[in-house]
């Protein structure tokens, strides 16, 4: 099949139909009208209801039913009154949905279950410019109106992009994926011109790559890749990307340019490890596997996996520190626990361990160090007598922990952790090793470690 064949065949699979655009205009009329009846009930004057996102734009997804509906309020509002009022509105409004939740951005907002549709009630400043936005989601209106006036024609291409974004798992600007936004998305069809153009443009990028569709940037990033915001000159869209997504991306635009396939929309059923295979690849791979397990503290992905990244950080740096060997790790959480995943190269060691004491040179330090070791009986936990190795001391002492789990176990609590990973890790946690690590029957951790082991 060539390449327009395949585009088109995928076009039909995700492009809304004339029913879904009926019933998504449907419920996003609903909607509007009870925002405007509340706030008529309420006597607000000047505040409204403003469809954003990639609903408003024709970009969405068929079966994505993701509705970002803002609750503008005056410019000149009261930052409390849109705290306070805002939320009330949009709870009032939920409260003729089938269930909602009341979630965090800049301020509180709610998250809605209407008819199927997932719908954000997002309280905003309807600021005149975007250059005077007073918060964090103000600046959306501003996306909606520079893409709704340069997408014509390009939606498909930005529907492409993001399905292709999907399958390789780059797509999302959420702490936990950190890929491409579906803003950032259409920026770079806007930019390139269509779906091919970005594959093409992404087989030539490297780190730093900056695009500035309206070249008004004034500020420098570190960032693997720099969209300037068109609606904010300060501001790098792509800011959340991180590496390993910008890099699985090239990759595979470069499998497509290659050889175009219709499986490459779609994200592969994931594999699962069963107990066999799992016992299979410890002993092919001679490594340990070390789990530390604890229960899920229960708060947003945006929130939780900044929190897994930092505490798998911490951990990783304490087990180098203290001479073993990692070869991977990572984070996973399931629906009540979480995990840290550890794979060992070295995770057992003698018991002798060299302690490096100060250069001869350093006279004062060097006396005190001689002193503390060279006191020690050689049957206690001081093997050797004091020597110099490159101009330094040193002296062979007795390992604290032998195995990395042992660390882990005594030692966890010095590690850096968030606040509500912390609450967790000291109201109890497991350390399980290698065959133990079966024990984890949920389902999605076999798939993660599947993943994990980097197994087809
Ligand atoms: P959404 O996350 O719902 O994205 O944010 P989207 O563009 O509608 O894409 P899909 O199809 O649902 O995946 C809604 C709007 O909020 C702003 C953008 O303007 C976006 O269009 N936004 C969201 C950002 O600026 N940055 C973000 O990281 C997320
Ligand atoms: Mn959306
Ligand atoms: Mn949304």
């Amino acid at each position: 099949m060539n390449e327009t064949d395949i585009l088109a065949r995928v076009l039909t699979r995700i492009k809304p139909g004339a029913n879904e655009h009926k019933k998504m205009r449907e419920v996003v009329d609903h909607i509007i009208a009870l925002i405007d009846q509340v706030v008529l009930k309420h006597g607000l004057s000047g505040v409204e209801a403003v469809l954003v996102g990639s609903a408003a734009r024709g970009t969405w997804i068929s079966g994505e039913h993701d509705l970002d509906i803002f609750i503008s309020f005056p410019e000149d509002a009261d930052k409390e009154e849109l705290k306070t009022k805002g939320l009330e509105i949009a709870k009032e409004v939920a409260s003729e949905a089938d269930g909602f939740i009341e979630r965090y951005a800049d301020h509180p907002y709610i998250h809605a279950d209407f008819n199927g549709f997932k719908v954000d009630l997002v309280p905003c400043f309807g600021v005149s410019s975007a250059s005077n936005i007073r918060s964090a989601v103000d600046r959306t209106p501003f996306h909606n109106q520079f893409v709704l006036l340069k997408i014509k024609g390009l939606e498909d291409d930005v529907m492409l992009l993001k399905q292709f974004m999907k399958a390789v798992g780059v797509y999302g600007s959420d702490l936990r994926t950190g890929g491409f936004s579906g803003y950032l998305s259409e920026l770079l069809v806007i930019h390139y011109g269509s779906f091919n153009e970005v594959i093409r443009a992404a087989d030539m990028w490297k780190p730093g790559i900056t695009i500035d569709i309206i070249n008004h940037g004034t500020r420098e990033h570190n960032d693997v890749l720099v969209v300037t915001d068109p609606t904010d000159p300060a501001r790098n869209v792509a800011a959340a990307l991180v590496m390993d997504k910008f890099a699985s991306f090239i990759n595979t635009a470069r499998q497509y340019l290659d050889k175009p396939s219709i499986e490459m929309f779609h994200s592969l059923p994931a594999g699962c490890l069963d107990n066999d295979e799992f016992s299979l690849i410890l002993n092919k791979r001679g490594t340990s596997i070390v789990v530390v397990l604890f229960d899920k503290p229960d708060v947003v992905d945006d929130i939780l996996y900044p929190q897994l990244f930092m505490f798998h950080n911490s951990l990783m740096d304490m087990v180098k520190r203290n001479e073993f060997s990692v070869h991977a790790g990572d984070v996973w959480a399931g629906e009540s626990k979480a995990a840290i995943i550890l794979e060992f190269q070295v995770s057992e060691l003698p018991s002798v361990k060299k302690h490096t004491g100060p250069p001869v040179w350093a006279k004062q330090h060097a006396e005190q160090f001689k002193d503390k070791y060279q006191q020690q009986d050689i049957q206690g936990s001081v093997l050797s007598k004091v020597y110099i190795e490159d101009g330094r001391y040193r002296v062979d002492i007795l390992r604290k922990y032998l195995s990395a789990s042992d660390l882990i176990r005594h030692d966890i609590h010095t590690c850096r952790l968030g606040r509500h990973v912390g609450e967790s890790i000291r109201s109890g946690f497991t350390v399980l090793q290698d065959m133990q690590v079966l024990d984890i029957k949920d389902y999605s951790f076999r798939v993660f470690l599947n993943g994990f082991y980097n197994m087809p």
